[in-house]
């Protein structure tokens, strides 16, 4: 009976997406058959002593005083008024040499060109540049530089498909983006972006979450398949996300703010460069500016951050590329990866390139996801029940631009129904492959592609994917998995009738000023199910009232022995013109009108 039941309701929201999508945003991030996941307020009791945004200023600045060199977009100079501070008292005895250097096969293979001296201002004609500072012959100051270079290998393309624009956070969850980035998550929300609130990691640190995300494969079949026994991946036997991206056409690129890259010793061993646009040989060299070369992640270097390089970087590429299709992934680290509260320095810089990307219209032709591989994995947060769940749910965002919206109806719909499921990075690199080649993404393709499907363990987020889901089906081990099983109330418990009658009651006090609507009761009881916790339990009911037919469906806590509606009540089916007789469209659905309304 209950199998049978919850296809129904499965078919009938389909069927009707104008349906009043289940909310249980209270109690839970989802509810579905396979998994319920549980969640917190952003801040609740659990972690409040763990969150709180920084109280010194972070500033690279301040940690370096009296930068000797500055640069702008295009040019570097020397900071004259500083030049005592750095025991320069002879002017003419002091010189820079400004060198290009670029990789040629791979990010460790560097060359340098040969010394372009200034002792003033220089124009910047190469991507990235060292300059070396000099006075009476001894090497007074090291900095390093990126300039925004057109390469010329870059194909112009004669049509355009919509940019693929990935900001990856490391280590930062679903909610502590909410708690840490507000004006950034803002903005997104505003442009009506969508969060999966069931995105569950693959494993415990990046690589088990990334390798599945930008390979499609799980790490360990990454290793054993696409390597020849050592750290190098073979891309021609297994393609990256952007090698299926550029060998359709789209100019690729990379880019990470940490020493370490996106995908550390596994990065460095590629025998070529990755994408067309490539940080990391920058980030690489940089180290030399350290003391400490085994510690990646420098938040700073000079008076420079990393994170904020990175960003302009993306700029500076939606600048040149505007008549090309771009794929590109932009992997902070240098922030987020040691400290939970320390994304909150970054927000203002990523609403700052958002806003920019808006005005310049690059937004409107582009998709934007921002993702992350898991949570804060340590410090005393993660012994919290609260930190448990968030470590094991990274953040995934995803902003689709009102042209694709519009041309891809069904795919945007299935989107945002299957942010309500269990998802996995698997799900993320099926979404990718899917923006490849958007014409599969059109609503007669995406029908037939789904009539041919399987139950799946992991597809495209464009396609619906099953309530039935559970952590076992899709791959994510007991350990990671944050599904709760509710236990349901077999037929017959007193607190099954109970949670039903306390809910029909509770519509009926909603409606208690509009006598024109039937006062309703229970007609069948589809589902009450029960998960418990220290402080009480929490119910999901789900009835058929009479008269009328409606179906509801409903989150109740219960503390104490005393029931509590908690967050709205969805109503299931269909209720057009039913509750006519009711103005108020919040409770125009709870309404059964005694007769037919006329105007
Ligand atoms: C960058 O600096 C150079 C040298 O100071 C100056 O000539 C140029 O106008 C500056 N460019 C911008 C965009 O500010
Ligand atoms: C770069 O690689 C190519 C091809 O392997 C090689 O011919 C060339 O000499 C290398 N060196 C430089 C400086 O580009
Ligand atoms: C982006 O698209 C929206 C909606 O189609 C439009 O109103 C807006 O003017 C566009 N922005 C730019 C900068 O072109
Ligand atoms: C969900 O599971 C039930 C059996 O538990 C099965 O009959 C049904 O086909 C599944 N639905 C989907 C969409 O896979």
């Amino acid at each position: 009976m209950f199998l049978l039941v919850f296809e129904f309701l499965h078919v009938i929201v389909t069927v009707d997406s104008k349906v009043n999508q289940k909310q249980h945003s209270d109690a839970f991030a989802i509810f579905t058959k396979g998994c319920i996941i549980p969640t917190f307020p952003l801040v609740s009791e659990n972690i409040q002593n763990f969150v709180g945004f920084p109280k010194k200023a972070i500033d690279c600045s301040n940690k370096y005083p009296g930068a000797l060199l500055k640069s702008n977009e295009s040019h570097i100079w020397i900071e004259n008024n500083v030049l005592e501070q750095h025991n320069i008292m002879e002017k003419n005895k002091f010189f820079c040499c400004y060198y290009n250097f670029y990789a040629n096969k791979s990010v460790e293979d560097i060359f340098y060109g040969s010394c372009v001296q200034f002792s003033d201002t220089i124009e910047a004609l190469h991507e990235f540049v060292r300059v070396e500072c000099f006075y009476l012959d001894d090497k007074v100051y090291d900095d390093f530089f990126v300039f925004p270079m057109r390469i010329q290998t870059v194909p112009m393309k004669n049509y355009k498909n919509f940019n693929v624009i990935i900001f990856g956070l490391e280590s930062v969850s679903r909610m502590n983006f909410l708690r840490t980035m507000p004006a950034t998550a803002n903005f997104l929300r505003g442009k009506g972006s969508i969060q999966l609130l069931g995105y569950n990691k693959l494993g415990d640190n990046s690589f088990p979450n990334l390798f599945p995300l930008l390979l499609g494969k799980s790490f360990k079949d990454a290793l054993s398949y696409c390597t020849h026994g050592n750290d190098e991946i073979d891309t021609i036997k297994c393609a990256f996300i952007w090698d299926r991206f550029k060998k359709s056409g789209y100019v690729t690129a990379l880019g990470s703010d940490s020493i370490a890259g996106l995908l550390g010793n596994y990065e460095y061993s590629l025998s070529k460069l990755p994408t067309d646009y490539y940080l990391q040989p920058f980030m690489s060299e940089s180290i030399k500016l350290f003391k400490n070369k085994e510690y990646s992640y420098h938040m700073c270097y000079k008076n420079k951050f990393y994170y904020k390089t990175l960003l302009n970087y993306v700029y500076h590429l939606s600048n040149k590329l505007k008549d090309n299709n771009l794929f590109g992934i932009f992997w902070e680290e240098s922030v987020s990866h040691e400290h939970l509260n320390y994304p909150h320095i970054m927000d203002a810089q990523y609403l700052n390139l958002l806003e920019k990307l808006e005005i310049s219209g690059y937004l409107n032709e582009s998709v934007l996801i921002f993702f992350s591989d898991h949570g804060m994995r340590w410090g005393n947060i993660v012994l919290t029940e609260q930190g448990r769940l968030e470590e094991r749910l990274p953040l995934v965002e995803i902003l689709l631009p009102p042209k694709f919206k519009e041309v891809y109806k069904l795919a945007h719909e299935n989107l945002k129904i299957n942010s309500h499921r269990l998802t996995t990075p698997y799900d993320m690199y099926d979404t990718l492959a899917d923006l490849v080649d958007p014409t599969l993404l059109h609503d007669h393709e995406l029908r037939r592609r789904n009539k041919n499907r399987m139950y799946d363990n992991r597809a495209s987020l464009f396609l619906p994917l099953s309530e039935n889901r559970t952590c076992d089906f899709v791959g994510i081990s007991d350990h990671w998995c944050t599904c709760h099983k509710g236990m349901m109330l077999p037929t017959g418990h007193k607190n099954r009738l109970k949670a039903s009658r306390f809910l029909i009651d509770y519509i009926n006090s909603l409606m208690i000023t509009f006598p024109q609507c039937y006062q309703l009761s229970v007609k069948n009881i589809f589902d009450v199910s029960v998960v418990m916790d220290p402080r009480g339990s929490t119910y999901r009911v789900a009835i058929e009232a009479f008269p009328g037919g409606g179906i509801f469906d409903a989150t109740l806590r219960m503390e104490r022995g005393v029931f509590a509606v908690s967050g709205t009540i969805s109503r299931l089916n269909l209720y057009r013109g039913q509750g006519d007789c009711v103005q108020d469209d919040s409770l125009k659905m709870y309404c059964y009108c005694r007769q037919p309304f006329r105007i």
